[in-house]
């Protein structure tokens, strides 16, 4: 089976019309928890699920015991899949009606079983960060006490970037920051995150729709140079910037001579527009990495998502079309130029 995560409950009907629409019509809802179980043979290679906070890919099963013998039978199913001495990402995490939470609990007790008889056999986890070169190991704690057991070779990792995340359960808590013009910088630092690639100091970021001005923000903390454009000034300290070249323009007329760094929008427009944005910055390579976010109104549009899978798979960009923690009624679709 695949176990499909979504951010909360109140997206496991979205999740499910989308699996349907471009997957199957065979999606098994577990009610009151943010989870939906497909076949294994539901082939996800290379796909895009917008409202998927994470997911494991072919997990086996291991039904309720004691977690010894649940921590043994778990190594039993990964002895013929991981190769010893190498290393992996690995998370462990209990199903709860809202996000999945590493190490509580139960989780946490298997996490350590887990781990010492990887250890054993020579087979290290990183204890922070993900990295994109390695296999990864899912193991999640569903709430009859059974657990759900996936590992994806490093090889494989690529083609499920999308579905995967690089925070346990999908779940990730950007830390608060007073200094911030707005909350909404907590969407670039999530991005970022699950690009694996950060701003740096040598990047020009162009910042669309910027006002007042949290994206740009976190671009200057990085110590990049920023072209923001609104139709209204961003915040004081950031408009008195020298690094910062703040242009009263329409963001959909705007083009660069040069390709830039980073170009990033977090513009509340139709979500047809995003495909506009998509098609000068991205088709055309005029940057290097995009962070876009797509709005929409109520529970209608959805379907336009299919238009964004399809680009995503034309263009020369890694992309991921994601749901961020942050966001609300709304997915980000994100691109690193190959
Ligand atoms: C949600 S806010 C952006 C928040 C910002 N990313 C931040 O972190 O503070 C959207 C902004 O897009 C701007 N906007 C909408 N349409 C635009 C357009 N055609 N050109 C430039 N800016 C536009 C609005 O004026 C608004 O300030």
């Amino acid at each position: 089976m695949h176990y499909i995560l979504c951010k909360d409950d109140n997206w496991t009907s979205i999740l499910k019309k989308e699996l349907t629409a471009d997957f199957t019509k065979d999606c098994y809802v577990l009610k009151g928890f943010p989870l939906i179980k497909l076949p294994a043979e539901t082939n996800l290679k290379d796909g895009y699920i917008a409202f998927s906070s994470t997911a494991l890919i072919d997990a086996a099963l291991v039904p309720d015991n004691s977690v010894s013998k649940q921590a043994a039978e778990i190594m039993a199913d990964l002895s013929s899949k991981i190769e010893p001495g190498s290393k992996i990402n690995c998370h462990v995490f209990g199903l709860t009606e809202k996000y999945g939470i590493l190490e509580t609990g139960r989780a946490e007790i298997i996490s350590g079983k887990v781990t010492q008889a990887l250890k054993k056999k020579n087979i290290h986890c990183p204890r922070k960060g993900f990295d994109r070169t390695l296999g990864f190991l899912q193991i999640l704690i569903l709430p009859n006490r059974s657990v759900a057991v996936s590992f994806i070779k490093k090889e494989d990792l690529a083609s499920y970037q999308s579905l995967i995340s690089p925070f346990a359960g999908g779940f990730s808590n950007v830390g608060d920051d007073l200094k911030a013009p707005s909350r909404a910088f907590k969407k670039l630092i999530e991005a970022q995150e699950v690009m694996g690639i950060k701003i740096s100091e040598t990047d020009i970021v162009v910042d669309l729709g910027a006002c007042p001005g949290g994206w740009t923000y976190v671009a200057r903390k990085s110590g990049a140079k920023v072209i923001a454009l609104d139709r209204s000034p961003l915040a004081k300290e950031l408009m008195e910037d020298k690094l910062v070249i703040f242009k009263k323009e329409d963001a959909f007329k705007f083009e660069v001579k040069e390709p830039v760094d980073w170009v990033v929008s977090d513009i509340v427009c139709a979500p047809e527009r995003i495909l506009e944005l998509i098609n000068y910055w991205a088709v055309e390579k005029k940057c290097k990495n995009f962070v876009f976010t797509i709005k929409f109104k109520g529970h209608q549009d959805y379907g336009l998502l299919k238009k964004f899978k399809n680009i995503a798979k034309e263009v020369d960009y890694n992309v991921i079309l994601k749901q961020l923690n942050v966001n609300k009624n709304e997915v980000t679709i994100m691109g690193t130029q190959y």
